[in-house]
């Protein structure tokens, strides 16, 4: 059987063709009353596009100008001064555009520019992207750091690393170090040496699905969701490791499920010296970490942990920020 060996596909069985009811149940659980039937309506409708541009290769005005030109109209994404969204009509265009092409502009959603922007890093910082493949976010932390400081990027997934590296030549960004190597062992290489350490875990993918496309839904489940949040548990203990006393670690996910998220995150702070900081970032409709779910009691600081829930412009995604205590 062709997908016998992903998780949660036992052989022998076919793909679901439509996402699990399992799945909207459980999303449900998540999500206020007020808002579900805007969260539900999310998975099906047109969705907006979305880019950062790439300020290694290209200044904000001028980018903009050139979309106006193609009669593309953009709205500033409130969090992330180089982040634009643009309507659906006009999704496919953006992607056909010479700026994106030319890596003048990264399609990225606006909930994945939260994790960096989260992190706060500043120029001549030591940043480290623990999984970094295909380097939306390690795109956004090198122009962050404007190419001072040291910027390490990790990826364990041989093809998807040389995706990242060709990705990080593309677009102006070659002097990032990049790894091929386990993030959850990186902590033997490099203790205590990071100022700021991003984690934008492997996961579920949840707040990816769409109704249309049984490609993102295709090896959801339980079991998957479990095998997902020992990873991430691995990785986020490893990233904890590597930041210095008194930096900062930033933990991100896809998904909504609290196993991979508050779950993950309370399991570290049992383990390490680490305080929650609350996230400093304008996002609209975001809700706070869950002190509890379905019996699972999670450690009460996540209030300051970020749910974004998606709404057609932004995607699901759960965002919290560590520091290690010195
Ligand atoms: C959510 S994606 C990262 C997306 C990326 N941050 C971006 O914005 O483009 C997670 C990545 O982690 C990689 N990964 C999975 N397990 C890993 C591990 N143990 N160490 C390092 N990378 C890992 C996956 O192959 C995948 O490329």
């Amino acid at each position: 059987m062709e997908h016998a060996t992903k998780p949660g596909i036992p052989a022998g069985m076919a793909r679901p063709k439509t996402i699990p009811p399992l799945f909207w149940e459980r999303l449900r659980t998540l999500v206020p009353g007020d808002r579900w039937s805007r969260v539900r309506a999310s998975f099906e409708e047109a969705r907006s596009g979305s880019f950062r541009v790439n300020t290694l290769r290209a200044e904000v005005g001028a980018v903009l100008e050139e979309m106006h030109s193609e009669g593309i109209g953009t709205s500033p994404v409130a969090c992330c001064a180089d982040g634009f969204v643009v309507e659906p009509v006009d999704r496919e265009r953006l992607a056909a555009t010479a700026a994106h092409r030319e890596t003048r502009v990264w399609l990225q959603n606006p909930s994945s520019m939260v994790p960096v922007v989260a992190l706060g890093p500043r120029p001549g910082e030591r940043v480290l992207d623990l999984a970094a493949a295909p380097g939306s976010k390690t795109l956004q932390l090198a122009a962050a750091l404007r190419g001072e400081g040291e910027l390490a990027a990790v990826e364990v997934v041989k093809p998807r690393f040389h995706r990242l590296r060709r990705n990080l030549e593309a677009a102006g960004a070659g002097w990032v170090k990049a790894y091929l190597q386990d993030g959850a062992r990186a902590w033997r290489y490099r203790p205590d040496h990071f100022d700021r350490v991003l984690i934008d875990a492997p996961c579920s993918t949840e707040g990816r699905f769409r109704v249309d496309e049984p490609e993102t839904f295709a090896y959801w489940s339980p079991a998957k969701i479990r095998s997902m949040a020992a990873k991430q548990t691995a990785l986020l203990d490893s990233a904890v490791r590597c930041v210095r006393p008194g930096g900062v670690v930033v933990y991100s996910t896809c998904s909504f499920a609290p196993e991979e998220n508050e779950a993950v995150v309370t399991r570290v702070l049992e383990r390490h010296d680490l305080e929650v900081e609350p996230i400093e970032a304008e996002v609209p409709g975001a809700i706070p970490g869950l002190g509890e779910w379905e019996g699972h009691v999670f450690h009460p600081a996540l209030a300051d942990a970020m749910r974004v829930l998606p709404d057609g412009t932004w995607e699901g995604f759960f965002v919290v920020r560590l520091r290690r205590r010195d």
